[in-house]
């Protein structure tokens, strides 16, 4: 059997997408909840239900064949989905399938790991604002689905917290190096999820790897770090982006639930993880992994997630590394918020002087003098720095032109360095264009992109003696600001087009945050370098700055659903930079656009006064299913029982309260005409009255009635039409616009995205 592309959004180190694996037997089990529980024993206790039917299995295939390895349960989960998870042969899953209130079952897929001032950049200021005393007291919650914590760090020391929320049911759990006072009034959760793991590949070696909560991989102590670490002073990678390090929400509790091991996480795991979080009472999830698009019936972080929003739980995940490819979006279901990635003001130049007097800039992360006297530059012909392709003798005292392939930027650098040159200039190939996400490379190293390269490549390998020097310029900040990166995978939408993803852009390239002391910068064997903080870039690093936006926006107003956090994040965001020109993709002077970033960059401080809210029933997500087509058993995954579409009530994509618009067209059609309608509640000012203002997209009219929404009361709901008009298109072609709700300083903005296909 063939599954989709699963993605682990890891840091961007090398490739960004594998296959998935399929595991050894075992199977994701969806029971229907209120036959297994009415039938079989008491409620509430999942575990035992569970356990009797696989006793029960057992002694049924060991009459057919006492040569059957007996089953066995691995999870009972009760809240992410209602079912469990065990290890099964054929013939037993073929008895299990005749058990009342059987629903499905998806065999465990592995997942391949792959891999400071951003909050500045989102306007947070310490003690003002949304981060002003009143709120500061706050007893919010943020779950992290991850890789594991390193405990010690400052970034989760507790230093003038108040106590644990008595509503907190976690735990911390003890295993290899990590202990119950690991935990505290910040980290006030840790579990590990293994089982899964170690059906594929045995027991894990407690020598290698920590059997516990603490994290081998960097990953999740700079998620954790990202979405609520405390306040650490003087904080920098090697002096580079230094100041105070904070999360998002630093205030914010941390619980961690580490479901990735050293060769990858599975999906029964990361299950586990969602379910315990949701029972354990986190407000928000944070997720920066994902499956590629697939349906949402096969998409185990889409289920889960339905589960946990169901219990009022914000879930906040990455949308992906594989752009600038359309469709390439993960995490596409309308009840997760999708981040895209996108860079920050702050960059850290490396000047290139060619001997010719001109000048190209790239990136990096080394400083120092080392380079800047002129040497001379080597552009090899094998172009690529591959292992043993580099001659000494051409190389010794050289700055080594190598241009980025398949291969990790790290050995080509130390290629470089064993063949005795002096510094590597890297080259992005015309498909990394002018991206500028950066490395820690021990040996000097400045990144240049597509369009600069090909100029220092052609001076190379002209120019009759080629030298150049190059000046780390260390860290400068103002740079035109926000720009989309090229890795954050884009929409459309190809699960439904109907609604737009990703929903927002927040900042993921070069983000300082916490590292294990243990692991190096790099994770290269030659790299002895011990860091606090680390420089990484990814979807990974976008997702837990809105995970931490929504734990603010949860302890203003702890009465939102996630549905109306989502919209308060969405509708206040923007799509201008702050040189006041559209938000541009990192190698295109164009707007970026709805299938870049969504609604645009989140806006903490607006976000937290929206004005209006767009919110949505459970019940509509699931009549939104129906519109899909889903069968009643695919359906049941997400609701847990046997649900019954409404003969006329599903909703399309297009007709769910969503804060945004996807209108789609087929080419051809004269004077297609589509009708949505909107409903909105009041949160800003008692009497208040908004008047529209509509962006047209280019190729259609827009109507909207009324054109005035005049409300008297807080919470008050008031609902409005939009008809748009198409005028016939020959060819595929999208247009964009918006929707603005305006009452004084309240704008309340939706994108308009038109396509025709
Ligand atoms: C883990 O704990 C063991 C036993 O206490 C200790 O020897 C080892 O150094 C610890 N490892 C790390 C990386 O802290
Ligand atoms: C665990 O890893 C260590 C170090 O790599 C190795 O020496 C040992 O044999 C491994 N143990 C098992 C049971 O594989
Ligand atoms: C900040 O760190 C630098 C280098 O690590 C050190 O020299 C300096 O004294 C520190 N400053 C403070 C205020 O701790
Ligand atoms: C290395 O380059 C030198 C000088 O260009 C040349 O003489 C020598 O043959 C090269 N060595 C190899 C192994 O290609
Ligand atoms: C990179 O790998 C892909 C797939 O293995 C291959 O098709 C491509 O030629 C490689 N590119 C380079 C530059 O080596
Ligand atoms: C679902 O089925 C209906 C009726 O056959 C069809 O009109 C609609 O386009 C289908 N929707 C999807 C998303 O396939
Ligand atoms: C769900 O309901 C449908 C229609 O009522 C029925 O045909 C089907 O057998 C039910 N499925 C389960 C698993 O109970
Ligand atoms: C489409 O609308 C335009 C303007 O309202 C009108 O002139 C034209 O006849 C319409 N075409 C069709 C095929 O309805």
């Amino acid at each position: 059997m063939m599954f989709g592309k699963i993605l682990l959004f890891l840091v961007l180190v090398t490739t960004a997408s594998i296959g998935a694996t399929m595991a050894k037997n075992t199977y994701i089990i969806h029971m229907d909840k209120t036959k297994t529980v009415a039938n079989l024993f008491r409620q509430g206790d999942s575990m035992q239900t569970y356990q009797a039917v696989i006793d029960s299995i057992n002694e049924i295939s060991l009459q057919e064949d006492d040569q059957e390895q007996q089953a066995e349960l691995l999870y009972a989960y009760e809240t992410a989905i209602s079912g469990f998870s065990a290890k099964l042969s054929t013939k037993q899953l073929q008895i299990l399938k005749k058990v009342d209130g059987f629903l499905s079952a998806t065999p465990d897929q592995m997942l391949q790991l792959h891999t400071t001032n951003s909050q500045q950049f989102l306007g947070l200021q310490n003690g003002k604002g949304i981060l002003s005393a009143s709120n500061l007291a706050s007893d919010v919650i943020i779950g992290i689905v991850d890789s594991g914590i390193w405990p010690e760090h400052e970034s989760f020391k507790d230093t003038g917290m108040s106590a644990i929320p008595s509503r907190w049911k976690g735990v911390c759990e003890e295993g290899t190096n990590f202990s119950k006072s690991n935990c505290n009034k910040k980290l006030i959760g840790a579990r590990y999820f293994f089982k899964g793991y170690e059906v594929e590949y045995g027991r894990i070696n407690e020598t290698e790897e920590f059997r516990s909560a603490r994290d081998n991989e960097g990953h999740g102590t700079h998620t954790a770090s990202t979405a609520a670490g405390s306040l650490v002073a003087n904080a920098s990678f090697s002096g580079l982006a230094p100041g105070m390090a904070r999360g998002t929400s630093y205030t914010s509790r941390i619980a961690v639930y580490k479901v990735c091991w050293r060769l990858d996480c599975s999906t029964s795991d990361i299950l586990a993880g969602i379910d315990k979080a949701v029972q354990d009472g986190v407000d928000v999830l944070s997720m920066s992994l994902g499956l590629g698009p697939l349906p949402f019936h096969s998409d185990i972080l889409a289920i889960g997630s339905f589960g946990a929003i169901k219990s009022g739980v914000f879930v906040s995940t990455s949308a992906g590394n594989a752009g600038p490819f359309s469709s390439t979006l993960s995490n596409s279901a309308p009840w997760i918020m999708s981040v895209a990635a996108s860079y920050i003001d702050r960059t850290f130049p490396a000047v290139i002087r060619l001997g010719n007097g001109k000048f190209v800039e790239g990136i990096s992360l080394n400083s120092g003098n080392a380079l800047t006297k002129p040497v001379p530059i080597y552009y090899p012909l094998s172009r690529f720095c591959l292992d043993g392709s580099l001659n000494e003798t051409e190389v010794k005292g050289k700055i080594v032109v190598c241009r980025k392939g398949n291969l990790s930027a790290y050995i080509q650098s130390e290629n470089v360095k064993k063949a005795k040159g002096v510094g590597m200039i890297l080259v992005n190939p015309k498909s990394g264009g002018d991206e500028q996400s950066v490395q820690p490379h021990i040996f000097p190293t400045a990144r240049v992109g597509y369009t600069a390269g090909k100029y220092v490549r052609w001076y190379a390998s002209t120019a009759k003696k080629p030298t150049a020097s190059i000046i780390f310029k260390g860290t400068v900040y103002g740079r035109t600001a926000p720009v989309i990166a090229r890795f954050s995978s884009r929409g459309p939408n190809s699960v439904d087009p109907d609604v737009i993803k990703p929903d927002v852009t927040a900042p993921g390239v070069n983000i300082l945050a916490a590292w294990p002391p243990i692991l190096s910068p790099s994770g290269r064997l030659g790299d002895t370098r011990s860091v606090l903080f680390n420089i990484k870039s990814g979807t990974s690093m976008s997702c837990p700055h809105v995970s931490g936006l929504a734990a603010l926006l949860k302890s203003v107003h702890r009465d939102w659903s996630p549905a109306a956090i989502k919209s308060a994040l969405m509708t206040t965001a923007y799509t201008l930079n702050n040189k006041k020109s559209p938000i541009a993709d990192v190698d295109s002077s164009n707007s970026a656009g709805p299938f870049a970033y969504g609604s645009g960059h989140v806006d903490p401080e607006r976000a937290v006064y929206p004005g209006l809210l767009y919110d949505i029933a459970m019940e509509d997500y699931l009549k939104y299913l129906c519109s899909l087509n889903y069968t009643s058993a695919e359906i049941a995954l997400f609701a847990g029982e046997n649900f019954t579409c409404p003969s006329n009530g599903a909703i399309r994509g297009g007709e769910l309260n969503y804060p945004s618009f996807a209108v789609n067209f087929k080419v051809g059609v004269q004077n297609g005409s589509l009708e949505y309608e909107r409903t909105v509640t009041n949160v800003g000012t008692p009497t208040s009255s908004y008047a529209v203002q509509v962006e047209v997209p280019h190729g259609v009219s827009v109507i909207v009635k009324p054109k005035i929404l005049s409300f008297n009361k807080l919470g008050q709901k008031l609902s409005y039409k939009v008809t748009i008009v198409g005028k016939s298109k020959t060819s595929s072609y999208s247009s964009f616009g918006s929707l603005t709700w305006v009452s004084g300083k309240f704008k309340v903005r939706s994108p308009i995205a038109v396509t025709w296909q």
